[in-house]
């Protein structure tokens, strides 16, 4: 049971947030060396702007954050994408990432429109996200081969997986 509170983002959280993307890199679609002030300031706005984005503290210390953008475009406003979990190293397994969806759900609940639909990509090799991805309700719809290419130059592919709400 987490004893962490939770609260909506605000753009003053992005150094905090930066700090948590890079020491949560594991399985993030950028290295630490490609995350800075203004791409972090960037990616917050984007899901600040109709979308969803909640940080957990412990305390003061942000320790994890969920977020996910509005799809522009009149036909496509009912989904939200591009969805990004990161929990720090030092509190992950302990629930965090649970609640934060909890609290995402809820809040894409109040938005208008209607969000009908979330979508996130990861790559195969994390399984213990698509674990918890598939407990949530998030469902694997197709594979983009070679898509994700490691440190050690192999390839994984990255699995589109969507919830329907
Ligand atoms: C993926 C991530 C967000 C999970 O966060 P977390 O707070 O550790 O997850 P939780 O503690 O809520 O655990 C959720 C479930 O996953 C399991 N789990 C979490 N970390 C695990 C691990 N390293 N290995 C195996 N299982 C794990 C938990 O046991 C739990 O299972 P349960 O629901 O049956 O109890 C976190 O590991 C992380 O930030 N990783 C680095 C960034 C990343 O990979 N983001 C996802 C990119 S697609």
């Amino acid at each position: 049971m987490s004893e962490h509170s939770f609260r909506r983002l605000s753009l003053a959280d992005a150094p905090d947030l930066l700090v948590v993307m890079r020491r949560a890199e594991g399985g993030l679609g950028r290295l630490p060396g490609e995350m800075d002030l203004p791409w972090m300031e960037e990616a917050l706005a984007g899901a600040l702007a109709g979308g969803v984005a909640i940080g957990a503290w412990d305390g003061h210390r942000l320790i994890g954050m969920i977020k996910a953008s509005r799809m522009p475009s009149v036909q496509f406003q009912h989904v939200l994408w591009d969805l990004t979990i990161a929990v720090d190293p030092d509190v992950q397994g302990c629930g965090v990432a649970r609640a934060l969806f909890a609290h995402l759900l809820e809040s894409a609940a109040t938005l208008t429109p209607r969000v009908e639909r979330i979508e996130l990509v990861v790559r195969e090799g994390l399984t213990h996200a698509i674990r918890l991805y598939q407990r949530v309700g998030f469902r694997q719809e197709g594979r983009f081969e070679r898509r994700f290419r490691l440190a050690d130059g192999r390839f994984e592919a990255d699995l589109p997986m969507a919830m329907l709400l």
